[in-house]
């Protein structure tokens, strides 16, 4: 099978150029919510396959799949039993491997989650483990402790879940009675691994080469700050309460030891042909220290999380981008951008937020469809101009609005439930994504079968149908958008970008190449229209412009890419 697969490759993107991560659209597509073929309401691989066209239409380099290993689904798949094994909700393993061979024939690479922080707590280790009781060792591969108090009834440590409450559960040993404690960083279905335990690193390398023998060009590793815990597990002090954004310097995230895992799985992806990759979801107190986890001998790209969470304000913007080329170019890693993804409000709703950057933990506030899609295009498009590599969402490209008034008997985030949570209202961003026709599931699935989360009433307007090959539509923008990136001498090149000096909430930079004319890229972040005064080319808008006597008329929140003439 591996040998079939690597003619496939080599015939199907032989083509492409080198490195070719380095300026490449990645697609998030949440295996759940994207296309249900069997009915029952989850999406699947074989749903996902028979979409493949239409990504390739789109104009995207790669799919990351979000996980779809065996699972009990506590956390959406992100609580994996068998890293090997496909869960049947999803398909069957002959199905991913089907996937990746139809990808490639079309000339999309793909890129598979790996969950390497905790498991389930249905995997069979840590099922031994509870089983066999203290100083067992399957208990040395996760991080079990005495508790504190006189009876132990106190957590080891005051460490707490991400989505809220202790980040310890008790046990109960196998006579009945209340026994050691172990360590979950975020539910308490998803025990923590013991990095330190070869048998864990050794795990994860077989891991990786399973699924790169089944041809997968890439990992988007999971929590990869998360692996290597500060020895002896220290109290936190004050701020125990753990929060992904408010990333300070704490016993649990971003130790140094954890880079020497990413040297170990750096040499592996390189004993593969074609560029296979590791991008790393690592959320750091400062974007240096994202980048440590992209120097050249660890992973490609890391997660931009710190330009996500920038608000929609040229000053803002132009620091947060100034400073992520600034960090990436430090270690020669490519920026990466992103606006929407599985765990926070999508663009269009989170870029109004009062606040500007309500990225999570918060319920978002309903705000005005018209006018929050207006900007979502406008940041769209000027995430698109940047140099390096852009990671979009399924259902950005449609324009959909985070889901905000999602009824709590419909809610599955287990961080919702957990109440304090810094990431309860992620279900908004995760209902499945319109298709066609005039009422739910709009083709996610057969007509009249079910959607796991419920999908709100005005959605027909959003769907592809709705919008392929309608002049002004999203979807239209998106294809634009992508075609140009691709065609544009300027928007391949690395490292190129330029500011112009504006007047006003006004964004204005470069690209330059040698052999075109330079590619602008403007944004009018202010209230009121602006004038580009200098004859100019328009190559494509957010939004309506106005060509005035004097000049194009860019209405507020609109970018344009454009030349100069
Ligand atoms: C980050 C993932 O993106 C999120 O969905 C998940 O809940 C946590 N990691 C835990 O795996």
């Amino acid at each position: 099978m591996t040998e079939q697969l690597t003619d496939e490759r080599e015939t199907a993107i032989a083509d492409a150029p080198a490195r070719w991560w380095r300026d490449a659209v990645i697609y998030q597509i949440y295996p759940r919510s994207f296309a249900d073929s069997d009915g029952d309401g989850i999406g699947d691989l074989p749903g996902i396959r028979s979409r493949l066209p239409y990504l390739r239409e789109l104009g995207v380099d790669a799919v990351w799949l979000s996980p779809f290993y065996a699972s009990p689904q506590a956390d959406a798949g992100y609580d994996v039993a068998d890293y090997r094994r496909v869960d049947p909700v999803f398909g069957t393993l002959d199905d991913a491997v089907g996937l990746i061979q139809d990808a490639h024939a079309l000339g999309l690479r793909v890129i598979v989650d790996l969950v390497p922080n905790h498991s389930s707590a249905e995997h069979e280790w840590f099922r031994r483990a509870l089983a066999d009781g203290p100083g067992s060792p399957f208990r040395q591969r996760y991080h079990f402790r005495p508790g504190r108090g006189e009876h132990g009834e106190l957590p080891p440590n005051d460490w707490e879940s991400l989505f809220g409450g202790p980040a310890w559960t008790r046990t109960t040993d196998p006579d009945g009675t209340p026994g050691e404690w172990y360590l979950h960083l975020f539910a308490a279905e998803q025990p923590d691994f013991n990095w330190q335990h070869p048998a864990v690193a050794d795990e994860f390398r077989t891991v990786l080469r399973f699924w790169l023998d089944r041809g997968v060009d890439g990992f988007r590793i999971d929590v990869a700050h998360g692996l290597v815990k500060a020895a002896g597990l220290p109290n936190i002090g004050d701020h125990a309460e753990l929060h992904l954004l408010e990333v300070g310097v704490t016993p649990c995230f971003d130790q140094d030891g954890v880079h020497e895992i990413y040297r170990h799985w750096r040499r592996i992806l390189e004993e593969y042909p074609d560029d296979r990759i590791g991008v790393a979801e690592a959320w750091a107190p400062t974007l240096e220290r994202v980048a440590n986890y992209v120097r050249p001998d660890e992973l490609h790209q890391a997660f931009n999380f710190t330009y996500v969470a920038t608000a929609w304000d040229p000053h803002e913007q132009r620091r947060v981008i100034d400073e992520s080329l600034n960090a990436m170019r430090a270690v020669g890693a490519p920026a990466t951008w992103v606006l929407s993804n599985h765990d926070i409000p999508r663009h269009t709703t989170r870029l109004m937020q009062p606040e500007g950057h309500g990225v999570a933990g918060r319920r978002p506030e309903p705000v005005d469809d018209a006018a929050g899609l207006r900007r979502a295009r406008a940041a769209s498009l000027l995430m698109l101009a940047l140099p390096g590599s852009a990671y979009l969402y399924q259902g950005e490209e449609l324009g959909l609005p985070e889901v905000i008034d999602l009824p709590a008997e419909a809610r599955q985030d287990p961080a919702f439930f957990r109440a304090t949570g810094q990431d309860g209202y992620r279900d908004g961003c995760r209902v499945p994504i319109p298709w066609s026709g005039d009422e739910a599931p709009y083709g996610f699935g057969p007509a009249g079968g079910p959607s796991w989360l419920p999908q709100p009433d005005n959605w027909a307007e959003l769907g592809v149908a709705a919008q392929d090959g309608v002049l002004g539509s999203t979807l239209e923008l998106y294809r634009d958008a992508l075609a140009l990136r691709r065609a544009h001498p300027a928007l391949g090149a690395p490292d190129n970008l330029r500011w112009h000096e504006t007047s006003g909430d006004v964004l204005a930079f470069g690209r330059l190449s040698d052999s075109a004319p330079e590619f602008r890229c403007t944004v009018n972040m202010s209230a009121r229209p602006i004038r580009i005064a200098r004859p100019c080319e328009p190559l494509l808008a957010s939004g309506p412009m106005e060509y005035g006597p004097t000049g194009v008329i860019l209405p507020p929140d609109t970018t344009l890419w454009w030349t100069a003439i």
